[in-house]
């Protein structure tokens, strides 16, 4: 044999180009060498040693053929490299392909093909498709196959998923990293259970749900190109349920970690790969995201909602309210679910729920499979199998309905099991869209005059029933009526919501004279601080109660009443990180608001204090980052008012006895100014060092600004300084500054707070200062969302992306002007100012 070998390098030398023409196979009487390559006949593959990214170690691999990066797409001994350049491919007597590090040992790697026993002989072959096949010699049959046993590359004409009679699951799995092949955490495969679909798994635990097609299983891409030829084939029979494609293009599927399918077509003019959709995208996407039997719906922006199906409801309300969903939905109390009158809502345009445990019957209607659900008490949603794949069909789910979410424009209609009275009150539900206020009045209208007529109704049946059989049956009917009462007082708060006052929660409205007594009479010992709109005082009321009194020192002009109506809407938004609004007071000039006192005072005065600060461990400093970015997406995002913030800072997040954080002064630039969502104004409220450039030169505020002055926050958070209060090791006048130059040196490490016990994880401090530098990134369409932010920061999973460069940084444009705008800054330490012309 190494004869055979040496004459053949002779050969290669000699013959170079004629050899690489014939090097497609490889057989029982040759050996390939490291440095040697097999290459398929159209020269689109070659398979032959590697050593992947900056790994010395040696694999055998296939890959693309002729491109000048080499993207591997298949590894053979992913988890036992060779040490040295002296491994060999070949032929053992069995007719296996082995890899040996050094020729005589045990193989380190062995296509181990278990029908094969003694002497058999085989070929070796690299197809075009860049699948490896062993064919035997004498059979011709293919007895072995790489696209089998794939690694994390999925590509065209290769299939995923089950071989019923061998029993073999082809899936993916994640390389560990750049420099090594071995199996990582993820893993992606196509379950053949219920009604297949696709899963990407994270260790053992679901992550993803869907992909990698256009159409199945339950559309997910929505940017493929029309014209390139992209076909999907599933076979779901008795012999095997498995997902393969095809495309005109060069592409390819690969698992990267973290958890993260993509899909990559060819350039081949650019001569480069390029990204054509990844999954998962959106938080939506994530397995469960939102509990059972709810719906998650992220089609505003980057808003996330999770929202009940049809004839459910919160199992914890305080959660649902609190935007946390993952307790998901339960059936409504008292809903008779079995053979009376109960029926189906349609869920219009969603990803059908988990089909894992879902019957399947294809020859059934969409008719009959409305039939057999109904007669089946407990199935509890049905819906045609993919329309995508031109099947009609019948899915059946029974018990909960978990992980389903809007998909604007290519999800399906999902039939929603509901009980009479919800048949009624909810005739079909759409999960996009957000209807326009009227045609939501009228929706109200209808279920109003609907409820009103079926209590009567009820009432009616009820008191007949009552006549005729006093005893029997009565209380089954009384908890039926009760419901549908609870049904009609819970819209007529709806609506009494809607004209406004006539509910009798109206906030109190305190007495100045009383409100003077318990301040001393707004006495100067009494004053807790100062702020941009205007004093707090410190009261003690006649009953003890302990009060703090916000004293407005400007105030837009509008009515008392406008003035008491706008408190007694930020009032209404309540949240565990935003301070308690207890009501007002109104006396001519004299516009007072009314908090709750906490004694703790604000993040200020233990942040900077030399001594107290150290009371602030990482973990008491990331909850009170976590609860404040919980208090500002709650004011963001609260359908009703969308509150900016505007003046976001240390001093403004108060703390309670448990060190509990809760932002102040809420709402205020919306009384005190008006009440634009987003806008231009002419005065500029906020505190330099925390107001985005934006906003601080143009006067231009929205929500992003208060993600900048949060970004700021959190920073300061981390590094115990102030940003304004001018850091003299650094040119730039501010903590941003410094910041981003340790980060862009990768020792941000030195920046946090040394009085904080080094207890904490690196790999978190230096997230939440990725958080923090995304956040005060200079364009703001480039700062996430608060919805984002806490996902960031509650997901230590979640991939972040690399904060671009930060405001205030190297603006040679504005730069004097930034300088004498710091300098000032400086002098007014963290007071808030109000400068009147914006330009
Ligand atoms: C390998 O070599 C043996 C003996 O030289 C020869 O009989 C056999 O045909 C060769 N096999 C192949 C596949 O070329
Ligand atoms: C290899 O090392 C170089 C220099 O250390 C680095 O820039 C590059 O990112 C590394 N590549 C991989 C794949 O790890
Ligand atoms: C490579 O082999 C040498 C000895 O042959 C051994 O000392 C070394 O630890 C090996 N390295 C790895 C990474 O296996
Ligand atoms: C081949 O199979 C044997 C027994 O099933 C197993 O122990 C061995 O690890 C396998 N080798 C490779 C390289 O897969
Ligand atoms: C395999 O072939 C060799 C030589 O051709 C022979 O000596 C040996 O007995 C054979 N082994 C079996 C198990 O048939
Ligand atoms: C299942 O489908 C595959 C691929 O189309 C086919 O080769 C196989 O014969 C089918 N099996 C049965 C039992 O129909
Ligand atoms: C599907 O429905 C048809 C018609 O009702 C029935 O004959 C058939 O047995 C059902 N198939 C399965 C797998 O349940
Ligand atoms: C419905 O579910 C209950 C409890 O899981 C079970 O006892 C009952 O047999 C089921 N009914 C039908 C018709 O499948």
């Amino acid at each position: 044999m190494n004869t055979r070998t040496v004459s053949l390098h002779i050969l290669f030398l000699f013959l170079l180009l004629h050899l690489i023409d014939s090097l497609h196979t490889l057989d029982q009487n040759n050996t390939m060498k490291d440095g040697d390559v097999l290459i398929s006949q159209a020269r689109k593959f070659a398979l032959g040693f590697f050593s992947p990214g900056n790994s010395s170690l040696r694999y055998v691999g296939i890959w693309y053929y002729g491109q000048l990066e080499r993207t591997v797409v298949w590894v053979a001994n992913r988890e036992n490299p060779v040490n040295h350049t002296s491994g060999v491919l070949a032929f053992d007597h069995y007719g296996n392909l082995v890899i040996r590090d050094n020729i005589g040992d045990l193989p380190i790697w062995s296509t181990n093909i278990s029908s094969l026993t003694s002497n058999n002989s085989a070929t070796a072959q690299l197809l075009d498709s860049g699948n490896l096949v062993l064919i035997h010699d004498l059979s011709k049959e293919v007895i072995w196959q790489s696209f089998d046993y794939p690694t994390d590359t999925f590509l065209p004409s290769m299939k995923l998923g089950l071989d019923r009679r061998t029993g073999l699951n082809r899936f993916l799995t994640s390389w560990k990293s750049e420099d090594d092949p071995a199996p990582g955490s993820y893993s992606y495969r196509f379950e053949p259970t219920g009604y297949p679909q696709g899963f990407l798994y994270k260790g053992r635990a679901p992550y993803y749900r869907g992909g990698p097609t256009i159409q199945y299983p339950h559309g997910v891409d929505r940017a493929m190109p029309h014209d390139f030829n992209y076909i999907i084939r599933v076979v779901r029979n008795a012999t095997e349920v498995s997902i393969s494609y095809s495309a005109s293009t060069i592409s390819r599927y690969v698992l990267q970690e973290p958890g993260s399918l993509k899909y990559f077509m060819w350039h081949d003019e650019e001569q480069r790969w390029s990204e054509f959709g990844h999954y998962p995208k959106e938080q939506c996407d994530y397995y469960k995201n939102c509990g059972p039997n709810s719906n998650c719906d992220a089609n505003t922006a980057d808003q996330l909602d999770c929202t009940c199906l049809p004839g459910f409801e919160p199992t914890s309300p305080a959660e649902w309210y609190l935007r946390d969903g993952s307790g998901g939905c339960k059936r409504r109390r008292g809903a008779s679910m079995c053979q009376s009158g109960e029926g189906f809502v349609k869920v219009q345009g969603v990803k059908l729920p988990d089909t894992s445990t879902v019957h399947v019957n294809i020859s059934l209607s969409l008719k009959e499979c409305e039939q057999e659900c109904l007669r089946d008490c407990n199935c509890t949603a049905y819906s045609s199998a993919d329309k995508s794949m031109g099947e009609n069909g019948c899915l059946k789910w029974f018990g909960d309905i978990v992980d389903t979410r809007e998909f604007s424009n290519l999800g399906q209609d999902l039939y929603v099991r509901v009980d009479a009275i919800d048949l009624v009150l909810v005739p079909s539900f759409t999960a996009r869209h957000r209807k326009s206020t009227l045609v939501k009045k009228a929706m109200v209208a209808t279920i109003l005059v609907s409820a009103v007529v079926l209590l009567l109704l009820g009432s009616l049946i009820y008191c007949l029933r009552l006549k005729r059989k006093r005893d029997r049956n009565a209380r089954n009917h009384l908890s039926r009526v009760t419901t549908i009462s609870a049904y009609v007082d819970k819209i007529a708060c709806l609506k009494d919501l809607d004209s406004e006052g006539r509910r009798k929660t109206d906030i109190p409205v305190f007495d100045f004279g009383t409100i003077a007594v318990a301040t001393c009479n707004f006495s100067s010992a009494n004053e807790l601080g100062h702020g941009g709109f205007g004093s707090v005082y410190k009261g003690v009321m006649n009953d003890r109660t302990e009060i703090a009194v916000k004293r407005l020192s400007k105030y837009s002009g509008q009515g008392n009443e406008e003035f008491k109506n706008e408190v007694k809407l930020i009032a209404k938004l309540q949240h565990r990180n935003l301070v308690k609004i207890l009501g007002c007071c109104i006396e001519e000039d004299e516009k007072l608001i009314i908090y709750e006192y906490l004694p703790n005072k604000s993040l200020d005065s233990l942040l900077f204090d030399e001594t107290k600060r150290s009371l602030l461990d990482w973990g008491k400093r990331y909850e009170i980052a976590y609860g404040v970015a919980r208090g500002l997406m709650y004011l963001h995002q609260d359908s009703t008012l969308r509150i900016i913030h505007r003046d976001l800072k240390v001093s403004n997040v108060l703390l309670d006895g448990a060190l509990n954080p809760k932002i102040s002064d809420f709402g205020l630039a919306r009384i005190c100014i008006g009440d634009q969502i987003e806008g231009k104004t002419k005065r500029v409220v906020g505190t330099y060092g925390y107001m985005a450039p934006e906003y601080a030169l143009q006067g231009q505020f929205s929500i992003k600004s208060d993600v900048y002055s949060y970004g700021v926050l959190l920073l300061e958070i981390i590094t115990g300084q102030r940003n304004n209060g001018c850091y003299h090791m650094n040119p730039f006048c501010n903590l941003i500054g410094h910041v981003w130059e340790l980060w862009g040196g990768g020792k941000c490490m030195e920046i946090v707070d040394k009085s904080i016990d080094k207890t904490y994880s690196e790999d978190m401090v230096s997230r939440c200062i990725q958080i923090g530098l995304l956040c005060v990134q200079r364009y703001a369409s480039d700062r996430p969302t608060m919805s984002t932010v806490v996902f960031m920061l509650g997901n230590a999973d979640a991939v972040l992306p690399s904060p671009k460069q930060p405001a205030f940084i190297d603006e040679s444009a504005h730069n004097g002007d930034i300088q004498t705008r710091c300098n000032r800054a400086c002098s007014v330490n963290g007071v808030t100012v109000t400068v009147l012309e914006g330009r």
